[in-house]
C-alpha cells in the first residue's frame, strides 16, 4: 500500500504527502488545515512571524482540525552583523524611486531587521506543534532534546547528501531532502546555495543511501507521478510547496497565484534579490531590473525589510510586478485552486498511476 510508510506511521497521518511549509506570509491555517484534514501533513511557514503570532496561529489551526501539523522556522543561529549606515542609506537610495511609484513615503529604519529566532522557537516549544520542521540549518541540540521531550516531531531540510546526514546525526524524525526544482528558498546551511543544486532525480537515491531517518522527497511534485517516482526514488513521503500556494486557501496575494496559473509559469529562476538569499520564483520586473546589482544586496533578512515595504503596497495595489513570486519547476502542472481538491486528486490518482506502472 503507497499509503503505508514509515513517515504516515510514524506523523500519524494517511497519506504520505506533506504541505511544504510556505514562509513570508504565503501560509494560512485555513490552508494547513485543509491538508491535514485531507489526510496530509499541512504546515505552517512562521518565519516571518513574531512568537505572539506563532502562538495565535496555533490556536487558528487548532480551531479548524485536530490533525497533526507542522510549524517551520528558519534556523537562525547569529544573524550577519547589520549593514552599516552607508550601506543602509545608499540601499535606501536604490529603492527610492520603487517607493515614489507606488507611493510610498521614505520609510524610517528598524533598530534591526527580522524575527529573534530564539525567541520564535520559544513560541513553537510552548505552542506543541506535533511536527516542528526547519530550513537553513539545525536548531540546538538542547533545542532538539526539548522537543524529544515534549513529544514533538522534528523535520528537517537538506540540499545535499552531506545535509541530510548532518540531520541524521542530529536526530531529527524526518529528512526533507529539497532537489533545486523547488519553488522557494534554496535552505542549504553546510555550503552556499549556489553549490547545492542538486535535483531531486539525482539526490533523494543518494540521501536514501546515506541516512536511516525517513525521507520526505520536495521540489518540482506536483501530482501523483510525482508522488509515485518519489517513493520509487526512496522517499517515504512526498512534500509539495508550490501546488498548495496556489490554492485559494493560502496567503499568496491574487497576483502571485494568478502567474501561477498564466504562462509565465514555465519561466522560473533561482534569484538573491527579494530577500539576499537565493530562491526559486517566476521571472517578473523587479528581478530584472535588480539582477545587474546583486554584489550591492544585502544579507538577509536586511534585504527583505526592504523588498518587504514594497511587497505590502504592492499586494495592495493588485500588482506583481515588484513582490516575490516564488514558484518552482513543476508550477505549469497545477491544476486545482482548492487545497481539498488537491488533495482528493493526488489521493485518487496515485494508486492508478502505480496501477498503471505494475500492468
Ligand atoms: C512561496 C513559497 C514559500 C516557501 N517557504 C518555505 C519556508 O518558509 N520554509 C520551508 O521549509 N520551505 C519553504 N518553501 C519550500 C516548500 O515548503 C517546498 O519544499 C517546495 O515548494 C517544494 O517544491 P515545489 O515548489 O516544486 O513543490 C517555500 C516554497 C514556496 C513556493
Amino acid at each position: 500500500m503507497w499509503t503505508d510508510t514509515e513517515i504516515t506511521k510514524r506523523f500519524g497521518i494517511a497519506y504520505p504527502i506533506v504541505q511544504g511549509p510556505l514562509g513570508g506570509g504565503i501560509s494560512s491555517a485555513t490552508l494547513v488545515a485543509a491538508v491535514s484534514n485531507a489526510g496530509g501533513l499541512g504546515s505552517y511557514g512562521a518565519n516571518n512571524l513574531p512568537p505572539a503570532q506563532i502562538k495565535e496561529v496555533a490556536a487558528d489551526i487548532r480551531a479548524l482540525t485536530n490533525k497533526p501539523f507542522a510549524i517551520n522556522l528558519w534556523v537562525d543561529e547569529g544573524k550577519p552583523p547589520r549593514p552599516n549606515r552607508q550601506v543602509l542609506a545608499a540601499t535606501l537610495a536604490w529603492f527610492a524611486p520603487y517607493y515614489r511609484e507606488l507611493g510610498i513615503e521614505e520609510p524610517d529604519l528598524p533598530a534591526s531587521f527580522g524575527q529573534d529566532y530564539n525567541a520564535q522557537v520559544e513560541a513553537v516549544l510552548a505552542v506543541k506543534p506535533r511536527v516542528f520542521s526547519f530550513v537553513f540549518g539545525i536548531p540546538s541540540n538542547e533545542v532538539l532534546r526539548a522537543c524529544r521531550a515534549q513529544s514533538i516531531l522534528t523535520i528537517g531540510t537538506a540540499t545535499t547528501v552531506d545535509e541530510a546526514r548532518a540531520l541524521d546525526e542530529a536526530g531529527v524524525s524526518a529528512i526533507v531532502a529539497s532537489g533545486f526544482e523547488a519553488g522557494g528558498h534554496r535552505g542549504s546551511f553546510l555550503q552556499p546555495p549556489e553549490d547545492c543544486l542538486m535535483g531531486t532525480l539525482a539526490l533523494i537515491p543518494q540521501v536514501a543511501e546515506a541516512v536511516k531517518t525517513p525521507i520526505i522527497a520536495a521540489g518540482g511534485i506536483a501530482d501523483a507521478r510525482g508522488i509515485v517516482a518519489a517513493l520509487a526514488l526512496g522517499a517515504q513521503a512526498a512534500q509539495i510547496g508550490t501546488a498548495f500556494a496556489a490554492c485559494e486557501e493560502s496567503g499568496a496575494p491574487a497576483a502571485h497565484r494568478d502567474k501561477l496559473f498564466s504562462d509565465g509559469a514555465k519561466d522560473t529562476v533561482l534569484s538573491s534579490v527579494f530577500s539576499g538569499r537565493l530562491a526559486r520564483g517566476m521571472r517578473n520586473r523587479l528581478m530584472e531590473e535588480m539582477a545587474s546589482r546583486t554584489a550591492e544586496l544585502l544579507p538577509y533578512p536586511a534585504q527583505s525589510w526592504f523588498t518587504g515595504i514594497l511587497r505590502k503596497a504592492a499586494i495592495e495595489q493588485g500588482r506583481g510586478d515588484l513582490i516575490s513570486l516564488q514558484a518552482g519547476q513543476a508550477t505549469p502542472l497545477i491544476r486545482h485552486r482548492k487545497a481539498a481538491a488537491l488533495m482528493a486528486e493526488l489521493v485518487r490518482q496515485t494508486p492508478r498511476v502505480l496501477a498503471r506502472l505494475s500492468r
